[in-house]
């Protein structure tokens, strides 16, 4: 029989064990107990399966940039029910509740870098660079806002302010060898890319998922082989998707789509046709949908997400065959 599955109210003496377990294995007991636990206005939610806490989470008053806000804490899921969409639902139940009652706060938390993702599926924003957890390891600031918090609250410090010069020198690299290394038409789809990543994140790290691409720009250069200006498409079109599949596959479709449809167009001005035209169409659309299907469960981390990049725009060569 499924068992009966509630989320609710709890102690935090009910979730410490969870806690423990999940956030603080081989530390001792007490290391499971935060500051603010114990604060009269802290809340704390347990998703209850079998009579015991399956997932957890405690928002605790605090503040955010002199704003009143909630500091999320102890987010855990027991080890064998994670990926079945408990976080989530706890989570969103307790900020819509937190919400419901105190509309003004937001929420901000000291995310794992592992849990990133997560969080980002769920509306948060990464507001700083990595730094180290003695007891957790990596972690970044995350906040969670309205819309119009973020677009009233224009108030991130400078440490939190997207490094924006190395942002544009990497981009200015990246157009210049696409420039020297491919031509033209790798220009427009560089920029195109990099439009699509300042939309969907404007940070430096998820660059590290334009390295596939770079690599079809050298391998055009060292082999003056044209047919390479697909699988670059592809490879930008696969981390296009990679950035946007947080906000749905639809969202990751089109993104993805938009640079395979640049690469049409170019593909007509380039007099190419109507049969190689359909078949790279074919291809293309083809290699998209298995991406997009396939990246929800293969970006959890960065490396993944090149991975999936790589892969995609290696089927693009291996589809250059066709
Ligand atoms: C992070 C954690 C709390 C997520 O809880 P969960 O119950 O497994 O999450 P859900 O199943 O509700 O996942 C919701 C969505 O986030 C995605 N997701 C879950 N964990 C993810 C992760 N680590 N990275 C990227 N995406 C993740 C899921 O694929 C799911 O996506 P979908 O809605 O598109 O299918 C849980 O995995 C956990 O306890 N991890 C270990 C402890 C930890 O890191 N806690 C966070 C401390 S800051």
């Amino acid at each position: 029989m499924t068992p009966e599955i509630t989320c609710r109210r709890v102690t935090v003496e009910e979730i410490l064990p969870l806690r423990h377990r999940i956030l603080r294995a081989g530390l001792p007991f007490e290391t499971a107990s935060f500051d603010g636990d114990h604060d009269a206005n802290a809340r704390h939610y347990a998703v209850i399966s079998d009579a015991r806490p399956v997932c957890c989470l405690s928002l605790v008053p605090s503040e955010w940039e002199g704003r009143p806000a909630w500091q999320l804490r102890g987010m855990a899921t027991d080890g064998q029910q994670q990926g079945r969409g408990l976080g989530r639902r706890l989570l969103e139940m307790a900020v819509a509740e937190a919400r419901r009652d105190e509309p003004h706060r937001i929420f901000w938390c000291n995310a794992r870098t592992s849990a990133i993702g997560f969080y980002e599926k769920l509306g948060w924003r990464v507001m700083s660079e990595p730094f180290d957890v003695l007891t957790a390891g990596p972690h970044v600031r995350m906040v969670l806002e309205h819309d119009g918090q973020r677009r009233g609250g224009g108030t991130e410090t400078a440490a939190r302010r997207p490094p924006a010069v190395a942002f544009i020198a990497a981009e200015l690299t990246f157009l210049a060898a696409a420039h020297f290394l491919g031509g033209p038409p790798w220009v427009v789809l560089g920029v195109l890319a990099f439009a699509g990543q300042v939309a969907a994140e404007f940070r430096l790290r998820p660059l590290i998922g334009f390295l596939p691409a770079a690599g079809w720009m050298v391998a055009h250069q060292l082999t003056g082989n044209r047919e390479l200006f697909f699988p670059y498409a592809m490879a930008l079109a696969a981390h296009l998707a990679s950035q946007f599949v947080g906000r749905g596959r639809v969202a990751a479709a089109v993104a993805g789509g938009l640079v395979v449809a640049a690469f049409l167009g170019i593909r007509i001005l380039q007099a190419a046709t109507a049969k190689v035209l359909a078949v790279e169409l074919a291809v293309a659309a083809a290699i998209l949908i298995v991406t997009v299907a396939v990246l929800p469960a293969a970006v959890k981390r960065p490396w993944e997400a090149v991975a999936v990049t790589l892969l995609a725009s290696l089927a693009a060569y291996a589809g250059l065959a066709v």
